[in-house]
């Protein structure tokens, strides 16, 4: 099956980078958001994020306005009842993916296929709660998705050989190489990387060195373009503790999972990172200020 429309549900940090390159590869994407507001600024930002690709040459003016056109939002769930695949990409909470996926299985064509961005729930769970297991695959697009080459194709033990290929030729479509990872905690980047981050903090906490110092650790003495706490802010103080969380209550013997007080606190806050303007640094719209 070759996909051709596109549903996005969530139009948050994710969704809209996985509207955007799904609708610059030429599909026609309908965007669902739960909040109006959220929608109205998913679409202004896939709007700049083009006109951003139009000035380096990257998209022509003709290109760039075509794929804008091919994007529709809506707060309507049928208006996804047709669409041959459907990306979620909304709050990282198991209960509420859950729920969602209940409702498109029993929505949607027999044939569409469904697909999770989770950074860290089954996707079998969501393919049981989906009632159509055989449809269901993982889809794991990197933060941000116009610029990071990545997606993590991921396969239940009931996922078909249809859907995963399919899947992985939408992926591809997109521009992106896929990996093949298995229906595990992390899939393969983040069972390193959420680790790794979340010791960050507990570095902080035990006061061995400052986020600032961190960072500079891991981007001049690793190469890594962002360091530790840059990079939590950029992807969102809550959606990691969500994570951590998540793996937490399912492993609680896992000292790799523990939830860093710190990390609780900024959230209890609301700093929430980029997208709030404060996390660990202050930030003034993408950039840190
Ligand atoms: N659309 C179009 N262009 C964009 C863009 C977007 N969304 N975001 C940035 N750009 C452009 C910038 O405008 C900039 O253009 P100019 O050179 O003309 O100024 C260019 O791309 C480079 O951006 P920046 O100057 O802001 O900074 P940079 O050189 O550091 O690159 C980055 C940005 C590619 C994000 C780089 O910092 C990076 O790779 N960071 C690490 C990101 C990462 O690790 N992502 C994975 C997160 S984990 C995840 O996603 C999984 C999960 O489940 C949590
Ligand atoms: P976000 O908070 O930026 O956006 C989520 C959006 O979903 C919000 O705008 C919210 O209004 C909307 N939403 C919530 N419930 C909804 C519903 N039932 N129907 C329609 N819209 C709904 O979150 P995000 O960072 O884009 O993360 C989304 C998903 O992608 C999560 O599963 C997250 O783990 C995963 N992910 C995040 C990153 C990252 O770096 N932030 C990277 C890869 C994967």
């Amino acid at each position: 099956m070759t996909v051709k429309t596109v549903g996005v549900i969530g139009c948050g940090l994710m969704g809209h980078g996985i509207a955007q390159v799904a609708a610059v590869s030429g599909h026609e994407v309908t965007v669902l958001e739960a909040d109006s507001g959220a929608l109205e600024k998913g679409l202004g930002r896939i709007k700049k994020s083009l006109a951003k690709l139009v000035s380096k040459e990257k998209l022509s003016q003709g290109d760039a306005d075509a794929s804008f056109g091919r994007i529709k939002g809506t707060g309507n769930l049928e208006d996804l009842k047709d669409c041959d695949l459907v990306v979620e990409a909304i709050v990282e909470n198991l209960d509420v993916k859950n729920d969602l996926f209940g409702k498109l299985g029993k929505l949607c064509k027999p044939s569409t296929i469904f697909a999770s961005n989770t950074s860290s729930f089954s996707i079998g769970a969501m393919g049981t709660a989906s009632g159509r297991p055989g449809n269901m695959v993982g889809l794991h697009f990197f933060n941000p998705v116009q610029l990071m080459k990545l997606v993590e194709v991921v396969r239940a033990d009931e996922t078909t050989d249809e859907s995963f290929a399919a899947a992985k030729a939408f992926g591809e479509a997109c521009g992106k190489v896929p990996v093949s990872a298995k229906d595990s905690p992390g899939f393969v980047v983040n069972r390193l990387l959420v680790p790794y981050l979340a010791e960050a903090v507990r570095m902080v906490e035990r006061g061995d060195a400052t986020p600032a110092d961190v960072d500079a650790g891991m981007t001049l003495g690793c190469g890594h373009p962002m360091g530790p706490f840059t990079l939590l802010d950029y992807v969102g103080l809550d959606t990691t503790l969500f994570i951590l969380e998540g793996w937490a209550s399912e492993h609680p013997n896992e000292n790799l999972f523990e939830v860093p007080a710190l990390l609780r606190q900024k959230v209890d806050e609301g700093k929430l990172g980029r997208k709030t303007g404060e996390g660990f640094f202050k930030w003034e719209g993408d950039k840190r200020a």
